[in-house]
């Protein structure tokens, strides 16, 4: 059997990895900025991680949730105190995309409605309801088209406040859009748009999928805004690429027996990575290591195009979610840092690279990376 070919593949075969660092199965040590789209937290490989996962697999991987599981409660209790969002309640699923669904069915089965405001260069995943609320008609199938989504332009109170009425169920918004090219939603945007469902009745979800856990320097990025969503998700960083997603929800929604549910989504081995996960971020004060970091990335970055060998059109993100616009496509610059220098960055639409680290680099790989960038925009600018 072949295998389903829907990724463009480097020819390359990481087989080992460490902190910020993967290597090949040549031996070439690689300088990984984009932890495989934003997955990669606390580090690969992290000594503290690999032995609670390992411990509680040798204890029990998996059990359905028709029996009790501490370690959810163990989980919800920790992320509870490090987000700040002791009073939601957590849903535990398998990704990003699971995350949103779900969120936008609570917001549904609570309201009753079904129209969702999402924006133009939104991504929030590939099923069914997550797809109908990105903003990419080349993944959308026709099964998952959805008259009731409606795309403004992001950053846009006007046209926010002309589109909102008793009709809409939902607004999805990312606090930072991430694949759409490292937007981040104004302070302003986003208390209008706490400010409009209070008034109509409709739901706020604050898409944290990649811009949360920590990544822009706060746990969940709309805390620059000073907003309480009415449902965040969250999933990539979560697990350190153990598969785990979430839905924090707010006081206001009851649960009932039933009303959500999954077969994987909070087994015993997930909880044990995310509680690593969250354990290692408070041990190592990596919140603040990513505002620290993403600081000394952006003023570098600045220094360099301010030196006019970089070609940057425009600096974009927050913390360790960062958006170098360039004045030409991103692809040689991209190829070139990883063939030649050997460093793994992302990329977000045509022109922008995209970098996401581990929130526990240091300040010698972003040296690295601001060396090798350095060299390749002057021969590329
Ligand atoms: C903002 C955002 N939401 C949702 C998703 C979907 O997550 P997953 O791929 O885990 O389903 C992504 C993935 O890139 C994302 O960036």
């Amino acid at each position: 059997m072949n295998l389903f070919n829907v990724y463009p593949l480097y020819d390359i075969e990481p087989v080992r990895a460490q902190g910020s660092y993967l290597w090949d199965k040549t031996g070439t040590q690689y300088l990984d900025l984009y932890g495989g789209h934003a997955v990669i937290s606390v580090g690969h490989c992290h000594p503290y991680y690999v032995e609670k996962v390992t411990q509680q697999l040798n204890q029990i991987g998996f059990y359905s949730n028709s029996v009790r599981i501490p370690i959810q409660d163990e989980l919800a209790r920790k992320l509870g105190e490090l987000s700040g969002c002791e009073d939601y309640a957590l849903f535990l699923c398998n990704s990003g995309a699971e995350a949103n669904e779900n969120a936008l069915k609570v917001a549904s089965f609570f309201n009753g409605r079904k129209k969702v405001i999402a924006f133009k260069k939104s991504f929030h995943g590939r099923t069914a309801g997550a797809v109908a609320v990105t903003d990419n008609p080349a993944i959308v199938a026709p099964i998952n088209f959805n008259e009731h989504v409606s795309f403004l332009p992001f950053n846009d109170v006007a046209a926010l406040e002309a589109a909102m009425n008793e009709e809409v169920c939902a607004i999805i918004v990312e606090g930072i859009q991430g694949v759409g090219g490292i937007n981040v939603a104004s302070d302003e945007f986003l208390q209008a748009a706490r400010r409009l469902c209070d008034q109509t009745g409709a739901c706020l979800i604050l898409d944290g999928v990649q811009c949360g856990y920590g990544r822009s320097g706060r746990f969940f990025s709309h805390e620059f805004s000073g907003i309480q969503p009415d449902l965040i998700t969250t999933a990539k960083g979560m697990g350190n690429g153990f598969p785990i997603g979430g839905v924090l929800i707010a006081p206001r929604f009851h649960a009932r027996h039933g009303m959500l549910g999954t077969t994987f989504g909070g087994n015993h081995l997930a909880c044990a990575a995310a509680v690593a996960v969250l354990d290692i971020m408070k041990a190592e004060n990596l919140m603040e290591n990513a505002a620290r970091m993403g600081a000394y990335l952006t003023e570098n970055l600045t220094q360099i195009g301010l030196r006019g060998c970089g070609g940057i059109k425009e600096l974009r993100g927050r913390g360790l979610m960062i958006g170098i616009e360039l004045d030409q496509p991103v692809d040689k610059v991209r190829d070139t840092l990883l063939f030649e220098h050997h460093i793994f960055c992302g990329y977000a639409g045509k022109n922008t690279l995209r970098l996401l680290p581990s929130l526990a680099i240091g300040r010698a790989e972003a040296a690295r990376f601001l060396e090798a960038f350095s060299a390749v925009m002057s021969v590329h600018a």
